[in-house]
Parts: C-alpha cells; sequence; structure tokens
C-alpha cells in the first residue's frame, strides 16, 4: 500500500486491534489523525516490554516524529486527555509539538457524562451498555447547535455563556428526571477555561492543518475507532456509538476529501466480539463462548467489561467490505482459535426462508433470523508468533483464504500475537 494514504477501520463491532495494526504500519506515514469518537475507544500497543494503553491520542503517538491529529469528528474529555499525555509521558513517549487538536473538535463536559450514566441506569434492562463516558450526549449537544467546541475553550466570555446556557437545561433534567446531582456553571468556567490554557499550544484549524499536510506530500493514516457496525447510521443502531465509524467519516471529521482518503484497510477479529448490548447473530452463551474470552482475553480496554464472543460472521464483514470499500483486510488473534477442533464460520442468515449474505438492517427489532454456518476444521497447532504465511497449519490457511474468497479482500496481515513481532504481512 506504498504512497498512499490509508485508513484502517474496524471490520466488526470494535476492539478488532486496530491499534496494533495502526502502531504496525506507522514507520510508512508522516502523519496518524483520528477522525471520530473519544475516549470510549481503548487502544492497546505492546512492543518490547511496554504496554501502552491510548484512548484519545493516535496510536502514532508512540513513534518519534510522528505528527498526530484529534480532528474536529472526535469528541474530546480535556480531563481524559490531559491523564492521558501525562501517563505516555511517563512511559517515556514524547509529546510536544507533536500532538494537534482541532479547534473545531466538540468537548465533553461534566453533564454530558452525568447524562449518559443518569440514562442507561433509567433504561434498566433496555439500556445500550455504553463506555460511560458521554459520548452520545457530546454528540447530541453538537447536532442540536449548543456543543462547546475546543476553540470556544480559548474565549473566555464565549465559554462562560455557553456552560450557563448548558447547565440551565442540563440541570433540570439530570435533576427532575434522573433524581440526580446538578452541577455549578461557575465550577466548570473555571475548570475548563484552565484546561483550555493547558491545551492552547496544542489547538488548531484542523482541516487546514491536515489538508496542508496532504498538499505537502506527506502521507497520512486515518485511525478509526469503535467499528462499522456501531457506526450511527449503518451499525445496529440503536445499540451503536454515536459518530460515524466507517470510512466515509474521514471526510466529514477531518476536512478531508474523498479523493485523498486513498485505500482502505479494515482490521478484522478471526472470531466475533462485541461490549454492550445488541444484536450479534453469532454469540456463543455457552462454554466455548467463556473459553474464547478467556483465551482471547476478551475483556474491555476502557470500561473492563467481559466481552460478549461469538464465530467469525462473513454477513459482518461483507457489509464492513461493502461499506468501507475495503482494499484488504488485517486478521486479527489467529492463534486464539489454535485448541479448537472444529471451527463454524458463519456465512449467512437465513432471514424467514431467505438467505441473506449481509447483515440486516431491521435485524435488531426481528431476530427470526439464523445464522447458517460452515464447519472448518481447526488446526490444534500453536500459530502464536508466526511471522510468515507458509508456517501457518494448512487448516488455518484453509480457514484465511475461505475468508477471502467469501468477503473479496484479500487478507494482507495476519496477527497471531498482542506484540508488534507477532505478525505475518504477506
Ligand atoms: P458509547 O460509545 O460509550 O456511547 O457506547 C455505545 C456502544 O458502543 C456500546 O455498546 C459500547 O460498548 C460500544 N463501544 C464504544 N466504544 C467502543 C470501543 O472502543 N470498542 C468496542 N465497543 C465500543
Amino acid at each position: 500500500m506504498a504512497g498512499e494514504n490509508l485508513a484502517v477501520i474496524g471490520a466488526q463491532w470494535g476492539d478488532e486491534g486496530k491499534g496494533k495494526i495502526v502502531d504496525l504500519l506507522c514507520d510508512d506515514f508522516d502523519v496518524v489523525a483520528r477522525f471520530q469518537g473519544g475516549h470510549n475507544a481503548g487502544h492497546t500497543v505492546k512492543f518490547a516490554n511496554k504496554h501502552y494503553a491510548l484512548r484519545l491520542i493516535p496510536s502514532g503517538i508512540i513513534h518519534p516524529g510522528k505528527l498526530c491529529l484529534l480532528g474536529n469528528g472526535m469528541v474530546i474529555d480535556p480531563v481524559a486527555l490531559l491523564e492521558e499525555i501525562d501517563s505516555l509521558r511517563k512511559l517515556g513517549v514524547q509529546i510536544d509539538d507533536n500532538l494537534k487538536i482541532s479547534d473545531a473538535a466538540h468537548v465533553i463536559l461534566p453533564y454530558h457524562r452525568a447524562l449518559d450514566l443518569a440514562r442507561e441506569e433509567a433504561a434498566g434492562a433496555a439500556k445500550i451498555g455504553t463506555t460511560g463516558r458521554g459520548i452520545g450526549p457530546a454528540y447530541e449537544t453538537k447536532v442540536s447547535r449548543y456543543g462547546i467546541r475546543v476553540a470556544d475553550l480559548l474565549d473566555p466570555a464565549v465559554l462562560r455563556e455557553k456552560i450557563e446556557f448548558a447547565c440551565a437545561e442540563k440541570n433540570p433534567v439530570l435533576q427532575t428526571v434522573y433524581g440526580k446531582d446538578t452541577f455549578d456553571p461557575a465550577t466548570i468556567f473555571d475548570d475548563y477555561l484552565r484546561h483550555g490554557e493547558t491545551m492552547a499550544h496544542r489547538i488548531t484549524n484542523g482541516t487546514l492543518w491536515i489538508n496542508e499536510k496532504i498538499r505537502s506530500g506527506k502521507r497520512v493514516m486515518f485511525e478509526g475507532a469503535q467499528g462499522t457496525m456501531l457506526d450511527v447510521d449503518h451499525g445496529t443502531y440503536p445499540f451503536v456509538t454515536s459518530s460515524s465509524c466507517i470510512v466515509g467519516g474521514v471526510s466529514t471529521g477531518l476536512g478531508v476529501a474523498p479523493k485523498h482518503i486513498g485505500r482502505v484497510l479494515g482490521v478484522a477479529k478471526a472470531y466475533t466480539t462485541r461490549v454492550g448490548g445488541g444484536a450479534f447473530p453469532t454469540e456463543l452463551t455457552d462454554q466455548t463462548g467463556e473459553h474464547l474470552r478467556k483465551r482471547g482475553n476478551e475483556f474491555g480496554t476502557v470500561t473492563g467489561r467481559p466481552r460478549r464472543t461469538g464465530w467469525l460472521d462473513l454477513a459482518v464483514l461483507r457489509t464492513a467490505t461493502m461499506l468501507n470499500g475495503l482494499d484488504a483486510i488485517a486478521l486479527t488473534k489467529l492463534d486464539v482459535l489454535d485448541d479448537f477442533a472444529e471451527i463454524p464460520i458463519c456465512t449467512s442468515y437465513n432471514v424467514r426462508g431467505e438467505r441473506w449474505k449481509t447483515f440486516p438492517a431491521f435485524a435488531v427489532a426481528h431476530d427470526n433470523y439464523k445464522p447458517e454456518y460452515r464447519v472448518m476444521k481447526g488446526w490444534k497447532t500453536p500459530t502464536a508468533g508466526i511471522t510468515a504465511f507458509d508456517k501457518l497449519p494448512a487448516a488455518a490457511k484453509d480457514y484465511i483464504r475461505f475468508i477471502e474468497d467469501e468477503t473479496g479482500s484479500p487478507i494482507t496481515i495476519v496477527s497471531t500475537g498482542p506484540r508488534r513481532e507477532e505478525t505475518i504481512v504477506r
């Protein structure tokens, strides 16, 4: 994929291992930019004896000399960002002029978080299972046109007015509808003005900044967060996040024209996981699911929640290939399947007698669709740490080729362990 910009997009429900893949490909790029989401994301990068947990900051930050941008399509909690900068610095990561923040990104404020938590609590069994970080309410305020943008943190008069306006509306909702504590606008103003001052030297016109980089021939990697099936328009609504996780989000979330996006790499786990509620046709709620969770260490990096686990779903991958125009797939965590004698793959759904090869939009409302499986032979041999395709057992090669045939996307990267070095590049 030389000579072009590249978007790295989650092809399932998030947690596909995008952080590792972005980190792996970083050497070929000058800039790494996030275009949506916030600190609901949790990207883990393991290298040598170090373990980096990234939430808001692109994985490129670990590489000296790479420039990183938090794009206008993101929602940014300044407290979380400043904490993340501190903890990365403690691990020896240099963060100075290499991290920029778009002045048009939106700010997550304490009342967003409180509303997120209060709504989830009130929804009971119908809750979305959000990360509780205030993501949905922050995007909601953005779209309602009363949000606070990063640039507003630098203008005391505007900031004060907007915080007072927001508190006048959110406080009664928190108190009367949900029976929760309210927020003092003066305290929020003092805190967020201070956060603005701390971040001021990083705040820039992100759209101009990235387009100038592209015009001057710098190569950009667009780092997606969450995954295709969590996209607010195309995912399993309403059990989705509140941003555009698919490649289309790159254009609106950074102000980069589609013709500059270049190639698109989808990242998919060799099986499927999801956190939170919502449709999951291939879910395993039995011992096999528990075994997958243990072997794959499937616990959320942000919230520590156990992830739901299940077999690979080709209807999901075909949908991701279509929505993102995937040029290739990076298949992660192949080694987690090493000890299964048989590995079923969902090839389609039976929807009231009809065969569906992509994800049905109505799947959330109706559960009368049944996954149809093809059972693949397991390889029962360790693949952990293998770095050459030829060294893989025949059954693992068959598994990979079957996915390629069914999705029409070549699998150019296979990850066989959490470390950067545990990777096959074809
Ligand atoms: P929110 O983004 O916190 O509003 O959560 C909405 C849904 O997206 C929930 O099901 C979350 O578990 C899921 N979600 C959000 N961020 C991630 C992520 O980074 N990985 C996996 N799931 C996520």
